[in-house]
């Protein structure tokens, strides 16, 4: 887990929170903002996005990393995850698998309307991952 500049940081986060002004949440009432910062300083957004056919809903944290991807950015440093609430909210279960796959160093913030915040790595968040190793710059 590297250490973020300030600089890096703060935009990061405001990205996250930005990004949620988009959250498309009208079952459950709960938008999320997230925001990747890229291995070439690139940020890249998402929101969560439901569908009245609930299981298809996606997180905000997977469309943002789906985003990178999608624009060649394959290395992620950082993510934050902006939720509107008292607490802050951390990746599902789901969202910590893909984050393994092209997030596996990397710091996960998690920020919220309060002063709360959590920073943690996804090592913590998710110990003993399945991973088959098949990015060439993933570690063994
Ligand atoms: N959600 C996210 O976008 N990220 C999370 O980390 C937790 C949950 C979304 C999925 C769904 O649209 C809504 O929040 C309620 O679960």
């Amino acid at each position: 887990m590297k250490n973020l500049n300030p600089a890096q940081k703060t935009a990061l986060e405001d990205a996250a929170r930005q990004a949620c002004r988009y959250a498309y949440a009208p079952y459950s009432n709960f938008p999320v903002g997230a925001a990747v910062l890229t291995d070439s300083g690139q940020i890249v957004t998402g929101c969560n996005v439901e569908n009245a056919s609930l299981g298809l809903s996606c997180c905000a944290e997977r469309v943002a990393l789906f985003n990178a991807v999608s624009q060649g950015q394959q290395r992620i440093v950082a993510l934050a995850i902006y939720t509107p609430t008292a607490t802050p909210t951390p990746p599902c279960g789901a969202c910590r698998q893909v984050l393994q796959e092209f997030a596996a160093e990397a710091v996960i913030i998690s920020l919220c309307q309060s002063d709360q915040r959590l920073e943690s790595s996804l090592t913590s968040l998710l110990p003993m991952a399945f991973s088959v190793n098949r990015r060439q710059d993933q570690k063994t």
